[in-house]
């Protein structure tokens, strides 16, 4: 058996590697980006263990043992998961390994936007101990926060929210009103209804069709003046020429982001004073990346020995399969 890792941000491969010996198989590790080399890595491998790199219908088709994909993360936006059901492979992902992580992370974007630490910081470090240049500073207690979708880790931001004192209000037209009110958050029937009402918007929908590009020039004029944008889900559901034209005119005055597109030394939104950044580091502490890595490969070991994966995403393939098996 041979197994690939197409491509990784972790310490070591060393769980996965122990994991597969233990079923005999083999571990072959990548750093893979573009398509063709993960069909150059992967082709004759019976399972793929995949971080960001793009699995296409056109790898997918040349994947010519392959039983098992496992996203080594929640997001599924680089797996064609339509082409892998249509050749009988599972996709797994794991879904909870880092709710905590990445609301901490949006939380702690969110604060250092408002209390303005990257400003402070820089003017103390450059011998300045003013704070007043970087007024004004809004009290935290009492604001809306909005949450674009009310998933996993949009609950677990309410909650700490909560805590802190803001009001929290929700768009997620997948949930039901009753859900989001169980949560003591206000369902909002629009995302233009939420963008006008918040104070902070913070992203927590998954990257797909429907959510490329969500917030453009249109959404951006109907925020609050003076608003505050939290981004950890997919850098391509902001517009990021729009986000810059917003922060120049004045309308935002931070933003927090934990993805960014094509990210580069002379990035355009870096020269926003207001814009915090982080490298796709949300997800991670040492504990959830040991979750995320033994969970992943654990799915992996138990379709190659025959077993039923715990979070497969395309479970029709496994019916398929068990239909099959049960009908000779
Ligand atoms: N920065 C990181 O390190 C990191 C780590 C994990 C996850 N993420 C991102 O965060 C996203 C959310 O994670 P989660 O665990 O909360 O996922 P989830 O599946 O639990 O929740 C996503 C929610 O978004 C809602 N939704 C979908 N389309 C919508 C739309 N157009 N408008 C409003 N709501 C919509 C869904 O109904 C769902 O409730 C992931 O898809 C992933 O892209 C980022």
């Amino acid at each position: 058996l041979k197994v690939v890792i197409t491509d990784h941000p972790f310490p070591s491969a060393d769980i996965e590697r122990e994991a597969l010996a233990a079923i005999g198989a083999q571990l072959v590790v990548g750093r893979c980006r573009e398509a063709a080399e993960v069909i150059d890595l992967a082709r004759d491998a019976d399972g793929v263990l995949v971080t960001y790199a793009p699995i296409t219908r056109a790898v997918i088709e040349a994947l010519t043992r392959c039983k098992i994909i496992a996203r080594m993360g929640i997001g599924l936006d680089n797996v064609d998961i339509p082409a892998a059901s249509g050749r009988g492979i599972v996709v797994t992902n794991v879904p909870d390994y880092c709710v905590d992580e990445v609301s901490d992370h949006a939380l702690a974007l969110l604060l250092g936007c408002v209390r303005r630490l990257r400003q402070l910081d820089q003017s103390v470090r450059s011998g300045h101990w003013d704070f007043r240049p970087y007024r004004p500073i809004p009290r935290i207690r009492g604001k809306i926060i909005g949450l674009v979708g009310f998933g996993k880790i949009a609950r677990a931001m309410a909650r700490k929210c909560q805590g802190l004192g803001m009001q929290v209000a929700a768009f997620d037209p997948y949930i039901a009103s009753d859900i989001v009110r169980s949560q003591g958050v206000v369902p909002l029937r629009s995302l233009e209804e939420l963008l006008r009402e918040s104070d902070f918007v913070s992203v927590h929908v998954p990257l797909g069709p429907d959510t490329r590009g969500l917030f453009g020039e249109t959404e951006f004029s109907l925020m609050k003046q003076g608003a505050v944008l939290v981004n950890t889900a997919r850098a391509e559901i902001v517009v990021e020429e729009a986000l810059a034209q917003a922060l120049a005119s004045g309308r935002l005055t931070a933003a927090g982001l934990d993805v960014i597109a094509n990210p580069r030394a002379d990035h355009p939104l870096l020269a926003f004073p207001g814009v915090l950044i982080s490298p796709h580091a949300a997800f991670f502490s040492e504990e959830a990346t040991e979750e995320l890595q033994t969970r992943a490969v654990g799915d992996v070991v138990r379709v190659l020995t025959g077993a039923l994966p715990l979070n497969p995403v395309n479970p029709e393939v496994l019916a398929g399969v068990e239909a099959k098996t049960n009908g000779g």
